[in-house]
């Protein structure tokens, strides 16, 4: 039975009523980081230090447009959903819960290797796009084995993930004791074979460090449009750019990875000063308002993505509760566009910002 949801006004209000419902072991890994968590806390702080300046009697006062176009899709908002696993710990119908809210809601979903159902089962499960995020693992072989597997079901982009290859030291989740439970496992991985037996400690399987070489070859080896999620500095976007990528993910992971990287709202500017011309440029990491969402896209996001939020809305109340998420996202985008005298999310540019940082 989906709880209230009604009563829930803000994304910290469904963060709060997420965290009473779950378990603490899951809720050390859903919120969990790296080492202090520094970047964690930093990515959304970063926000606070930019301010936005509405445009006295701007706007025509109709319902502002907030649609937006992704790599030729057409989005009824500026957000996606990240990749995230395992979303089973949150709910039993995990991605194809998450998948079917991006729908109702026009937007989409971004289906990690790591998914609990099949990538087919997912893809099939709705009626639009979903992209499918890579992961490496063992060799190339089983790299092109699971590009495969994406483009069997459909995939319509492929989110290349460049910043995780390694174990990361997320302490907060060791001392909660964190195991994987059984009943969460991941059914790409044994698809593919590249997991047997048991789930590993860890919620991990160790994954292959990709090089430059490998993201030339997985350029090679695709017609899928390719994003690449985890770039924070201008000349790694660049370089992508450069390989034939169609888009880049500013991301430290949600401060998972490595502590005192760069909060991305910070990282942004840069990169989309480098290559928001000739690529697509999202961002993830921090977002926990619709004004946070204007904020990223007046310093050059296309459009951003976010985790955690939509997992506090899967965990209390599965599709239902992402759909709430996205829907509260949506209603503070159009106030804030409302407010600022800008009748489109395609009004916003640099001129409705000014960053302290
Ligand atoms: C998975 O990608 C995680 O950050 O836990």
């Amino acid at each position: 039975m989906a709880r209230e949801l009604s009563g829930l006004l803000t994304l910290a209000d469904f963060e709060h009523a997420a965290e009473s419902v779950l378990d603490a072991a899951s809720w050390a890994y859903v919120a969990g980081g790296a080492d202090t968590q520094l970047t964690v806390r930093a990515n959304t702080d970063a926000f606070d230090k930019v301010w936005l300046r509405p445009r006295a009697l701007g706007g025509s006062g109709e319902k502002p447009d907030t649609t937006v176009t992704v790599l030729g899709h057409r989005l009824a908002l500026p957000v996606l959903l990240a990749p995230t696993s395992p979303q089973r710990l949150l709910h039993e119908d995990a991605e194809i819960a998450t998948a079917r809210a991006a729908e109702s809601a026009g937007t989409l979903s971004i289906v990690s290797t790591d998914s609990h159902h099949v990538f087919a089962d997912v893809a099939g499960s709705v009626g639009s796009d979903c992209w499918f995020q890579l992961y490496a693992y063992r060799s190339r072989d089983d790299v092109a084995a699971t590009i495969a597997l994406a483009e069997d079901a459909g995939a319509t982009a492929l989110v290349v993930t460049v910043d995780a290859s390694y174990a990361a030291r997320r302490i907060s989740t060791r001392r909660a004791g964190f195991r994987t439970p059984a009943h969460v496992d991941f059914g790409n991985l044994r698809a593919l074979g590249v997991l047997m037996g048991e789930i590993p400690d860890g919620a991990r399987i160790e994954r292959l460090p990709l090089t430059w070489d490998d993201l030339e070859w997985i350029r090679a080896r695709t017609h899928l449009p390719i994003v690449v999620k985890g770039v924070l500095r201008a000349e790694d976007a660049e370089r992508c750019v450069g390989l034939g990528v169609d888009g880049v993910i500013v991301s430290n992971h949600g401060g998972r990875q490595l502590d005192g990287a760069v909060p991305s709202l910070i990282a942004l500017e840069q990169v989309a000063a480098a290559v928001s011309d000739r690529a697509l440029v999202l961002l993830d990491g921090g977002i926990r308002s619709g004004v946070h969402v204007v904020k990223a896209l007046a310093l050059g996001a296309d459009a951003v993505c976010i985790g955690r939020p939509y997992l506090w809305g899967l965990g209390l109340a599965g599709q239902q509760g992402v759909e709430a998420v996205l829907d509260l996202l949506r209603s503070e985008i159009e106030d804030t566009l409302l407010q600022l005298g800008a009748d489109s999310i395609a009004d916003i540019d640099a001129d409705f910002a000014i960053s302290a940082h």
